[in-house]
């Protein structure tokens, strides 16, 4: 069992540097950067990056979840659901499928539209929900690690 734990843990742990570090990226490199491009590189970009990115994001989030719930029932969450431990495991499986549905529902629609709009009032309102979303996004974030933290200590 101890072997079962560490192989779990050791790709959820994979998995889930691999989305944060996306959306860290996303947010404080890839954006920036390209805002400052002409915007027909910007629309050639982003609708490139943005046919990718959920092909893959999706995928490697999904797995993220996935892992955690198995790392969790491996570990005996089951067992004890009305503990502390059990309370906060539930709380990271609701926030973060809350995390990857915004993603998929909302902010990949939202990214779609950014590419059809013709700059102006309509860009940049599209633009400012995008960028406010992405920082309510990154709080849920830096939540959930908080919970994986708290459960490493066994609340
Ligand atoms: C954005 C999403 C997530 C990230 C970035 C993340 C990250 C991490 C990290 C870094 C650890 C190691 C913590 C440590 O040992 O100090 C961990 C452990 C763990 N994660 Fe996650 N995780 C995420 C989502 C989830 C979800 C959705 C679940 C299940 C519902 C989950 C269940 C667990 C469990 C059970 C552990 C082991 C806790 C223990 O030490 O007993 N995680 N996670």
């Amino acid at each position: 069992m101890f072997w079962i734990l560490v192989v779990l843990q050791w790709l959820h742990v994979l998995f889930a540097i691999f989305w944060f570090g996306f959306v860290m990226t996303l947010d404080f490199l890839i954006i920036p950067t390209v805002q400052t491009l002409e915007p027909r590189v910007q629309q050639a970009f982003g609708g490139a990056f943005g046919r990718r990115v959920p092909k893959v994001i999706t995928p490697v989030a999904s797995t993220v979840i996935l892992l955690g719930v198995l790392r969790g029932i491996a570990g005996g969450v089951l067992g004890r659901l009305g503990s502390a431990y059990g309370l906060t495991w539930i709380a990271a499986l609701v926030i973060t499928t809350g995390l990857l549905l915004l993603g998929i529902y909302v902010l990949t629609p939202l990214a779609q539209k950014l590419q059809s709009a013709s700059p102006g009032p309509e860009f940049d309102a599209i633009l400012n929900r995008l960028k406010g979303l992405t920082v309510a996004e990154l709080v849920g974030f830096l939540v959930v690690i908080s919970l994986m933290i708290a459960m490493r200590f066994g609340y």
